[in-house]
């Protein structure tokens, strides 16, 4: 295997303070990758990084920029040999994009194509690609295989997903030497065990994980579930629940796996497991031993019945898969949550 260690080369991760991509840090540090972060914190804070490095020991190069804007991008290229880049960096409110499309598109393909050109410029070949399940869009049953096809998403953000995908088919194509892997990730939850990192959403959290938690620690009085009326066993939702700590594995396969291959490849990253909304309201009960005030509310518009992953590709060729179980999904984000009452926001030291 060649891996970044031996080439002297650090991996960029762009957005890497945020949710996925402070794990992503831990897990890269862990496993021997000199790393990079790229972020303008306008979803994170520079506490996050704070809190990477308490639980690595190792010290973080930063840049606060934003990745669309070229000058800095080309700066951070320039002042380090970068091998390989995770491209995290994206908006990612998903009723927020239907609001504000424009704002969407713009960021979203802008921080990608900015990137793109300035990895050209240094002959940078390898990347890795943070899509999401929701490019499967409507049309295609579960379990959802990477041979689908894709590109129908309901809402502006999936639409910035399956256009950057398509962006970087079209670059694969043209230019051999590159190297990409898109990751398509389906329900992350959980938090490092350590609970100095987890996800830190702003305002009142749209998904059901950072909900369910703020439920339990107080801020919020109960949790609606949208829907009991689905044609499922329970009558809500499923979905396929992830840990972040094995997404962000997933990466460390997804970047050692992009330097020793040419062209562009697709995974799907979660379980292979369907569970139910309830089903995830009910463990959170049962390991954390607390009760989760709910109610049924209406349906959420846009919202599939079932979502969930066939995983065998990624165990087959990248030799990964999740190993944490719903419980320890539902254990680790209260203990994040618990720790965290309010999030974290201050600035780094
Ligand atoms: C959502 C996005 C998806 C995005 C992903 C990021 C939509 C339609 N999809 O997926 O594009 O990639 O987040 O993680 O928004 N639920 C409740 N009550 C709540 C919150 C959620 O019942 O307060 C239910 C939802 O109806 C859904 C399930 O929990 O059935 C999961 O919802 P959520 O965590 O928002 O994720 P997705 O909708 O699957």
């Amino acid at each position: 295997m060649t891996d970044m260690k031996k080439q002297n080369g650090a991996v960029l991760l762009t957005g890497g303070a945020g949710y996925i991509g402070t794990h992503t840090t831990v897990a890269l540090l862990e496993a021997g990758f000199d790393v990079i972060v790229a972020d303008n914190f306008s979803n994170s804070c520079p506490e996050a990084i704070n809190r990477v490095e308490q639980i690595t020991g190792k010290k973080i190069k930063l840049y606060e920029v934003d990745v669309a804007d070229q000058k800095q991008l080309v700066q951070i290229f320039a002042e380090n040999k970068i091998t390989g880049v995770i491209h995290f960096a994206g908006f990612k409110a998903v009723g927020e994009s239907v609001k504000l499309p424009i704002k969407y598109y713009r960021n979203n393909l802008d921080t990608t194509l900015t990137l793109l050109e300035c990895m050209a410029r240094f002959g940078v070949k390898n990347l890795v690609f943070s899509s999401s399940a929701t490019v499967y869009g409507d049309e295609n049953p579960s379990p959802c295989v990477e041979t689908m096809r894709t590109g129908k998403c309901a809402n502006p953000y999936g639409m910035t997903k399956a256009f950057i995908e398509q962006i970087l088919v079209d670059v694969a194509a043209a230019h051999k030497e590159m190297s990409i892997v898109l990751l398509r990730y389906f329900n992350p939850v959980g938090a490092h065990p350590s609970g100095l990192i987890g996800e830190n959403p702003g305002g009142i959290p749209n998904n059901l994980m950072p909900y369910v938690s703020q439920v339990a620690v107080g801020k919020r009085d109960k949790l609606t579930i949208f829907g009991n009326d689905y044609n499922t066993p329970d009558g809500t939702c499923q979905r396929d629940f992830i840990h972040i700590m094995d997404l962000a594995q997933a990466h460390v396969k997804a970047i050692e796996f992009v330097e020793k291959n040419c062209g562009l490849d697709v995974f799907n990253i979660g379980t292979g497991e369907p569970y139910s909304v309830l089903d995830l309201v009910q463990t959170f009960e049962k390991v954390n031993g607390l009760k989760i005030p709910y109610e049924f509310g209406a349906r959420r518009e846009g919202d599939l019945p079932v979502v969930w992953a066939d995983v065998s590709k990624a165990a087959r060729v990248l030799g990964w898969k999740a190993e944490l179980n719903l419980e320890d999904m539902c254990r680790d984000s209260w203990n994040w949550q618990k720790k965290n009452p309010h999030g974290i926001n201050s600035s780094r030291n």
